[in-house]
């Protein structure tokens, strides 16, 4: 007799339902597993056949065929282990009929019969649902990811012994223990930042419009300290936008066992010697750090270090705010809307224009250090600051920074007038506005207007730079709480491409570098006190 039972595969972030058929023919005792399976999913018969047997029943001493539908689909990885079981089990009349209907099975054996987990559970919860089933058996340690999922009875089992049981009508598996709520209260504040008023604000406008941020200064100055603060200042992440995040991480295998929602934004700070695969993700479809930091912040510290392709290809995420992997069976799709946070020496000693230390750089070194950024990459970089060290008294004697709870409350305000705005669109804030939205939803002043166009002839900037110094300037003018971009948004705006640090070794200390581009030209007192160099 043939049965079926219901899988899932993880095809980048999406669960796509897997029908497994098993037969037992009166042939030669033998196990075949067809329908374009992987290695690791033909192992899993060895696996299958000993765990059945520590159940104390008997294997069918026949040959025993299990087709694995579609049979386009490539099938990877160990989750195919129970439904087999299971499959094989009901095939033999070891279960009773309508067992396994309306049912989804997922989890890895051992050779005893326990369950271990497997990834991505989430996305499986979400393709049962979708797919109409009511029940959805488990290993017990990823069951919890996947009972947040409404609408759909998940059952966490923490062996093969105790599914048989639930199937057959004895002690029924329980439903996951409600875990507790994830804290989204990051042990960082924003108070133990001294000083660096200049690049507080930066930070500020980044998180209120969604902008990327490059941060050049020397060592020591609180790059790091900064951009491991930029969550604390975003808005708390949606029901919807959790989800997405968990069900990524979850894929990855990151989420620890028991885990259920992730309430805190993403914040991925990978080293420079990464490789493209493990920032854009691998053809085996793991996602890479670009996805994992979806709705929240990829930092990359000493930018100029990281391989160049790298930094390439992460061109096209920053601007469609995906990934599309190409692989031999067609292409998958990872999300990655992330805040670029980067930081930078501004030479390779990091001490170019220190007002206490030396330079030992010749000028050629510092030109090749920063020449490795390439423009079309600074170019999608909207906000650059220079940070200049902070001195011993400023951090010693000075009072401790705005906290991060005050400035996320300007940063909500100002999104919830972007969303206002947006109303009807799936734009979610101004840095994923097109050049031509932006141009509409400015509502510029003529004269921020022929500022910009001054200063874009000025420094032969690109039709892109051009949107996104719109885009920021608008920004800036939802912090404000103003209708219309005004010059003086324009201006502050400017000062954060003024400086590009290629252009640094030409140049003087940062801190004795030229006073704001322009001051505010109507309402001084409109602009925020933290907004100016100090
Ligand atoms: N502005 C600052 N306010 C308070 N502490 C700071 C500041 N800058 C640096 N520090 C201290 O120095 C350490 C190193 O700073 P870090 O952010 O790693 O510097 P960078 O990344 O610029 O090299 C921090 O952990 C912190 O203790
Ligand atoms: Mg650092």
């Amino acid at each position: 007799m043939s049965v079926m039972t219901t899988s899932g595969a993880v095809c980048g972030v999406e669960g796509i339902p897997v029908r497994v058929e098993v037969d037992i023919l009166r042939r030669l005792p033998a196990v075949q597993i067809v329908g374009l399976a992987a290695s690791s999913v033909r192992e899993s018969a060895e696996r299958v056949r000993s765990a059945v047997v520590a159940q104390g029943l008997d294997w069918p001493r026949k040959r025993v065929v299990i087709n694995l539908a579609p049979a386009d689909l490539r099938k990877e990885g160990t989750a195919f282990d129970l439904p087999i079981a299971v499959g094989v089990l009901a095939a033999a009349g070891d279960l009773p009929s309508g067992a396994l209907d309306g049912r989804v099975f997922a989890g890895e054996l051992s050779l005893s019969g326990a369950l271990r987990p497997v990834r991505g559970a989430l996305a499986l919860a979400l393709m049962a649902r979708e797919d109409g089933c009511r029940q959805l058996i488990l290993p017990q340690a990823c069951a919890s990811e996947a009972a947040i999922v409404r609408g759909l009875d998940v059952r966490g089992a923490a062996s093969l012994g105790e599914v048989l049981a639930h199937l057959g009508g004895g002690a029924q598996l329980p439903a996951p223990p409600a875990t507790l709520p994830e804290s989204a209260v990051a042990d960082r504040d924003l108070r133990e930042v001294r000083g660096q008023l200049f690049a507080r604000r930066a930070m500020e406008i980044a998180a209120a419009g969604g902008h990327n941020l490059l941060m050049v200064g020397p060592p020591g100055c609180g790059k790091t300290m900064l951009a491991a603060r930029v969550p604390t200042i975003l808005p708390r992440m949606s029901f919807e936008e959790a989800i997405e995040v968990t069900r990524i991480h979850s894929v990855a295998g990151l989420r620890p066992a028991g885990a259920g929602l992730m309430r805190a934004r993403p914040f991925r700070a990978p080293h420079h010697s990464i490789t493209t695969a493990g920032m854009l993700g691998s053809a085996r479809l793991h996602p890479g750090e670009a996805s994992l930091a979806h709705h929240g912040v990829l930092f990359l510290d000493e930018l100029p270090e990281f391989q160049r392709s790298v930094l390439e290809l992460l061109r096209g995420p920053l601007e469609d705010r995906k990934v599309t992997l190409a692989r031999a069976m067609g292409t998958a799709q990872f999300p990655a809307a992330f805040s670029l946070v980067a930081a930078a020496n501004p030479c390779p000693c990091g001490y170019l224009g220190h007002p206490r230390r030396s330079c030992g750089c010749s000028e050629g070194q510092v030109h090749r250090y920063l020449g490795r950024l390439s423009g079309p990459l600074l170019d999608r970089i909207d906000l650059h600051v220079e940070l200049a060290p902070v001195s011993a008294d400023e951090l010693v004697d000075a009072a401790p920074g705005e906290s991060s709870a005050a400035v996320r409350e300007r940063v909500v305000s100002a999104r919830s007038r972007q969303t206002a705005r947006f109303e009807g669109s799936l734009l979610r804030c101004n840095a994923d506005l097109s050049g031509e939205q932006v141009r509409e939803q400015a509502r510029a002043r003529p004269q921020a207007m022929g500022l910009l166009r001054d200063f874009i002839d000025a420094h032969a900037l690109s039709g892109r730079a051009h949107a996104r110094l719109l885009k920021v300037a608008r920004t800036i003018a939802d912090l404000e709480g103003a209708e219309r971009v005004e010059r003086h948004h324009l201006a502050e705006a400017l000062q954060y491409r003024a400086s590009l640090p290629s252009d640094q070794h030409q140049r003087p200390a940062p801190s004795a570098l030229p006073p704001p581009l322009d001051k505010p030209d109507d309402d001084d007192s409109a602009c925020s006190p933290t907004g100016r160099r100090p």
